[in-house]
């Protein structure tokens, strides 16, 4: 059944029009074609084939004093490089993309302090911020947040129990990555969902140490795409820091992992990607939550 036969059983989430995405114009770019290419007002969720820079930066101009309550990003981690890795059992060189080659530690640098300025702005004052990211590109994060004078609130680390096996032999086998949580600044009084997340760690208090699997097969049902994040890891972010109708954002939506787990918990959801093939990637899977959504009824 097509996503439009639902159109009337869809809950409308309040948005005046002030605060809906649906109409934000900006150039095309040499960067991009910066275009909304999804949209489902009613649920809240949006997303644009743009430049995260570019689209940000039209977001300030509209919204000076920010306007989302959580933004999850998982940026270019800068390591396809011509290493190696294992996938499946077999040896294969390390390429995730063009816009995943480093460009040398000072460039990745500011252009990792250039899109956490335009977050930073773009967050309400109590708003808060997850960053993922591996040693390639996690220190720089860190830095970038101190010297932009947010407030760290914790480093998760997300345990992988299954990682691939390390060929060289000569390291550990890598098996974390980093999640950092920050407030817009020092004076911010986050949300955190302390009793929720308790509940949830069997009445304990959960630790900054997570344990997910890679994405499970039924979530790559719509095609791969090479950085794709947990369902489960994303969830509990949002769970964490977020009520429901709140408003994310993710400046490198990647397959929309963030907007999948935002219709799932009843949050509105702005995705910026550059790439067309992720874009196409993305709309079958926010189609899909979608109609489920409203299939059961939610
Ligand atoms: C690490 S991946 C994100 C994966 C995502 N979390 C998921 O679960 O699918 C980073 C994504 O950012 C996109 N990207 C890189 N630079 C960008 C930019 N300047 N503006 C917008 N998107 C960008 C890439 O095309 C890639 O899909």
């Amino acid at each position: 059944m097509k996503l439009a036969e639902y159109a009337v059983k869809e809950k409308i989430i309040n948005l005046n029009n002030e605060n809906s995405f649906d109409n934000l114009v900006i150039k095309k770019s040499k960067l991009s074609d910066n275009k909304l290419v999804y949209q489902n007002s009613q649920q809240g969720i949006w997303l644009y084939q743009a430049n995260c820079l570019e689209f940000m930066d039209k977001l300030i101009e509209k919204y000076p004093n920010g306007i989302f309550d959580m933004i999850f990003a998982d940026p270019p981690y800068f390591l396809s490089n011509g290493g190696i890795t294992c996938q499946t059992g077999k040896m294969v060189s390390v390429h995730k993309g063009d816009w995943d080659k480093s460009k040398g530690a000072e460039v990745n640098h500011a252009f990792n302090l250039e899109w956490l300025k335009r977050c930073q702005a773009l967050l309400n004052p109590n708003g808060t911020i997850w960053v993922s990211g591996t040693q390639h590109v996690i220190f720089s994060i860190g830095y970038a947040m101190q010297q932009l004078g947010m407030k760290i609130l914790n480093d998760i680390i997300w345990e992988k129990p299954n990682p691939p096996p390390n060929l060289s032999c000569r390291y550990f086998t890598h098996s974390t990555e980093t999640i950092l949580w920050a407030a817009k600044n020092e004076k911010s009084k986050h949300l955190f969902n302390y009793a929720d997340m308790r509940k949830e760690n069997g009445d304990k208090q959960m630790k900054n140490v997570w344990r997910f699997t890679a994405p499970a097969k039924d979530e790559k049902n719509f095609g791969k795409h090479p950085t794709q994040k947990p369902i489960k890891l994303v969830e509990r972010c949002i769970l964490a820091s977020t009520n429901p109708q709140d408003l994310i954002l993710d400046p490198f939506n990647g397959s929309s992992t963030t907007g999948v787990c935002s219709i799932k918990h009843g949050r509105k959801y702005v995705g910026i990607e550059l790439e067309r093939e992720y874009i196409d990637l993305s709309i079958k899977r926010l189609d899909s939550e979608i109609i489920s959504k409203l299939n059961q009824g939610n």
